[in-house]
């Protein structure tokens, strides 16, 4: 059950990252551009919103079973990672790309649909991008 959700919430960021990329992508090049706010956009920046929630039932859910979470061992860096730093970073970020999705959905110029979640899903981006447990990091986790 614990290698389970670790293995599927580990793989799970790079669909997450894809769709992200994607999303961040096509909402600026259209801030930038035409501004055409299509069906195809709703539904790439909906799925981007559900596998980052998905990624945030998962991380609380681990939260509670890792052996990798413990609150009194701070002064350990991998232990103040997953307890704190990365909790942290990946709340404020999915925090973002909810608060990104929800304004645009109920924007009503097709302009300002594309900027709000261009620049949301690009903060959100960034910090996921900061406080991923990337192997260089020596925390513990690897690539899938
Ligand atoms: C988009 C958001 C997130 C991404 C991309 C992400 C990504 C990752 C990755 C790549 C790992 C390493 C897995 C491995 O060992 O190979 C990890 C571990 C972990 N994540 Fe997240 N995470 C996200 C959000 C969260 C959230 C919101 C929480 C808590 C509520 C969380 C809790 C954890 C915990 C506890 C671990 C350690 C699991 C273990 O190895 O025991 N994550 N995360």
């Amino acid at each position: 059950m614990y290698n389970g959700l670790v293995h599927a919430h580990s793989g799970l960021r790079w669909l997450a990252l894809l769709l992200l990329v994607g999303s961040v992508i096509v909402a600026i090049s259209k801030w930038q551009g035409n501004g055409v706010y299509t069906d195809g956009n709703r539904k790439l920046y909906l799925f981007t919103l559900i596998s980052v929630h998905l990624q945030l039932v998962l991380g609380l859910l681990l939260y509670f079973i890792s052996p990798k979470v413990n609150l009194s061992l701070m002064s350990d860096k991998v232990y103040r990672f997953y307890s704190v730093e990365h909790i942290t970073g990946m709340l404020i970020a999915i925090i973002l790309i909810t608060i990104g999705y929800s304004r645009s959905k109920r924007a009503t110029d097709s302009v300002a649909k594309q900027r709000l979640v261009g620049i949301f899903y690009g903060i959100g981006l960034l910090l996921i991008l900061a406080f991923i447990p990337w192997p260089f990091r020596n925390l513990g986790a690897g690539l899938f």
